[in-house]
């Protein structure tokens, strides 16, 4: 019998267990499909507290603490593996395109400020001798120097190497149908073909499909929303840094792919890609570097990320059931706070001094909540 399961094998299933492992416990890991597919593979790899927390607050204080033990946590996977990650150190520009994106920009840069946040403007013309292929429209630009990337399909490949490494037993093609539950614990899980799995705790970190476990007391409101992206191959990798507007972000990789992101639809559980979508994310490319219109088109595809009502992750103990953990809901920032997460979730399992998870993260605020049906 394993010391715990693991639901669910994308980055943060993996995270888990790989760190719970190398804390001694005896961890089993159930995938559906292959593990470090689905979000984790669809993801682009931005590390992006200040683009992606609204404000000031415990996200921004989780995110920020995740993006500043990356590195550590990145070479520790890349010598367990023995692989290359592609993680950059190189920023982000936020671009602004109309007055009204100036006025938002203008004021974000001041707030960063206000925080002591590695921010710094450009004007057009000074913008224009750093990224020269750049459109003339644009109305100004911050630098948003703690905003990192990763290569997340490399990182994905290199997490299962290093939780197996560490002792992780990953089993792939098992769907887990339903938690086993006796007298308000958690005692592991039933599979799709009807076997048990016994296990003394339990972790549902099963991404997008976390809220289809209609057997537990309290709703785990976690909806899927898709994600389409593109790449496009340029001819050399000539740009460093991670671009973004309002509509948009492009993502350099080193062998000189350019990947563009990504819609966000509420569509259920369906994938694919559709024409309103590529040519939404190809507009916006376009609009900020109009040379790309005679880049070839490498790739399509989409993923869904598991959505939350206030767009927080649910992190901590199950309320009601004794033994169950969830890591889940992280949305559009899975891949930025596994480390965290792991490092946050671990010491719950073992009993030991971990960091502080955030009241706002806690499972426990779905309790009383409506159970929607999850499609
Ligand atoms: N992290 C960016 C996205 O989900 O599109």
């Amino acid at each position: 019998m394993s010391d715990l399961i693991v639901v669910g094998g994308g980055i943060i299933g993996l995270s888990v267990a790989r760190e719970a492992a190398l804390a001694g416990l005896q961890v089993t890991l159930l995938e559906r499909n292959a593990p470090a597919r689905e979000a984790t593979w669809a993801a682009a790899g931005m590390l992006s507290p200040l683009a992606e927390a609204p404000d000031d607050g415990p996200f921004l204080d989780f995110a920020l603490a995740s993006l500043r033990s990356y590195r550590g946590w990145v070479r520790a996977v890349e010598e367990a593996s023995g692989m290359e990650v592609e993680y950059r150190e190189s920023g982000k520009l936020r671009l602004a395109l109309s007055g009204p994106e100036l006025d938002r920009l203008v004021e974000r840069r001041e707030w960063a400020e206000a925080r002591g946040l590695g921010v710094r403007w450009f004007e057009p013309e000074e913008l224009r001798r750093k990224e020269p292929g750049l459109a003339l429209s644009i109305r100004g630009a911050l630098l948003l120097e703690e905003d990192f990337r990763v290569d997340n399909r490399r990182l994905g490949e290199a997490l299962v190497v290093a939780a197996r490494q560490a002792g992780v037993r990953i089993r792939t093609e098992v769907t887990v149908r339903e938690i086993l539950l006796e007298k308000g614990r958690a005692r592991g899980v039933r599979t799709a073909e009807d076997d048990p799995i016994e296990g003394d705790r339990v972790l549902l970190a099963a991404g997008a499909w976390s809220g289809t476990f209609s057997e537990l007391p309290v709703p785990i409101p976690v909806r899927p929303v898709r994600g389409q992206m593109l790449s496009l191959r340029t001819e050399e990798p000539g740009m460093t840094r991670v671009l973004e507007s309002e509509e948009i972000y492009l993502i350099p990789r080193d062998d000189g792919r350019l990947l563009v992101g990504a819609t966000v639809e509420e569509v259920g559980f369906e994938g694919g890609i559709t024409a309103a979508g590529v040519r939404s994310l190809l507009e916006g490319a376009l609009r900020l570097v109009p040379g790309l219109g005679s880049a070839p088109i490498a790739e399509f595809w989409s993923g869904l990320r598991p959505g939350t009502p206030d767009g927080h992750p649910i992190l901590g103990p199950a309320p009601q059931v004794e033994g169950l953990y969830l890591a889940t809901g992280h949305f559009r920032n899975g891949i930025l706070l596994a480390p965290r997460t792991a490092r946050a979730i671990v010491p719950l399992l073992t009993g030991s001094e971990g960091p502080t998870i955030p009241d706002v993260f806690s499972p426990a605020r779905f309790e009383g909540a409506r159970r929607e049906p999850v499609v």
